[in-house]
């Protein structure tokens, strides 16, 4: 194991604090780039420091890549996405030429949607820095059904925008093992994975496993694109992200991406996670 240190950026979030947690307890020494010291100190632990830093601020990049050799990032959806992964890339690029590992999205080879052509030109500038790395090219996450796990504990029903489009829907933990086997074994620089979950799942297959789980009946209820972007606006979710993740859940709900592939068993070594056994993992977030 190198005594060099793993960057993470965008380690509050849902890919980052698990791989931070996965790394750390493997023995790597873990550095989560953090915008806010105080409301980042729940991903402490042994292997883990916290050092504040902002995308949006290049000059307070440079210190966070001191003495390392390997740095993930994942950020959220902005309208200057482009701008925040470039502005990793040259930090790493001016410091320590670290190997990074990015995380993109599923479709980011052929973009149907501005999220898409975000990452599209963001995994192209990486390719282009000249830096070793792997993209991480996931489908929609399993841990996306806990925005409506209140509804689903209050009504027993959920309301999504997808008609009976299929999704291979996947497990953020099993993203965090492929990530942290990029970073430790040999073999993933230069490479770009689609990574998909085991199954093919429409959201009233979603249902029926979430009200055998529960003893219950849940029902999903399919909603309009509109009726989903209103609701995003309405719950005071800023306008260009509603209407960013409006069009790509219209992408979506065409069912162009329900393949699976075995991407994650191969790098992993293990089967991915079934969203039965996420969903029995999260019960009491939906009982
Ligand atoms: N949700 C899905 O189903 C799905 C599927 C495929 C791909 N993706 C992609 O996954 C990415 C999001 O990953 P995620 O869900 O793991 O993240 P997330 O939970 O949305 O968290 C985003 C992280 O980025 C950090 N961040 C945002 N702006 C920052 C800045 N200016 N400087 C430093 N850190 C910043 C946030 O830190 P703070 O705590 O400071 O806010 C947080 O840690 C997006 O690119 C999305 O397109 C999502």
């Amino acid at each position: 194991m190198s005594d060099n240190i793993i960057l993470i950026a965008g380690a509050t979030g849902n890919n980052g604090r698990a791989l931070t947690g996965l790394l750390a307890e493997a023995g790597y020494q873990v550095r989560a780039l953090v915008r806010n010291l105080q409301s980042a100190q729940s991903l402490m632990q042994p292997n883990v420091q916290l050092c504040e830093g902002d995308l949006n601020n290049p000059s307070s990049l440079k210190a966070a890549f001191e003495n390392v050799d390997r740095a993930f990032i994942a950020t959220t959806i902005m309208p200057n996405t482009v701008e925040l992964f470039q502005n990793f890339f040259d930090a790493a690029k001016l410091t320590t030429g670290a190997h990074i590992v990015k995380f993109s999205a599923l479709g980011a080879d052929h973009p149907k949607s501005l999220v898409q052509q975000q990452h599209a030109e963001s995994d192209k500038a990486l390719i282009a820095s000249g830096l070793p790395y792997t993209i991480l090219r996931p489908n929609s996450f399993y841990q996306n059904m806990l925005w409506s796990a209140e509804s689903i504990r209050a009504t027993g029903q959920f309301y999504l925008p997808f008609g009976d489009a299929k999704q291979s829907l996947v497990d953020v933990r099993d993203l965090a093992e492929v990530a942290a086997k990029a970073f430790t074994e040999a073999g993933h620089q230069g490479q770009i994975y689609d990574l998909t979950g085991p199954e093919s799942l429409s959201y009233s297959d979603v249902a029926k496993q979430l009200s055998r789980l529960l003893d219950k009946q849940v029902t999903y209820v399919p909603i309009a694109n509109e009726t989903a972007l209103q609701g995003m606006l309405d719950s005071g979710m800023p306008e260009w992200t509603a209407k960013a993740l409006a069009e790509l859940y219209s992408v979506f709900a065409t069912g162009e991406y329900a393949e699976t592939n075995k991407s994650i068993q191969i790098i992993t070594g293990k089967p991915a996670t079934p969203f039965a056994s996420w969903a029995s993992d999260h019960r009491s977030a939906f009982a």
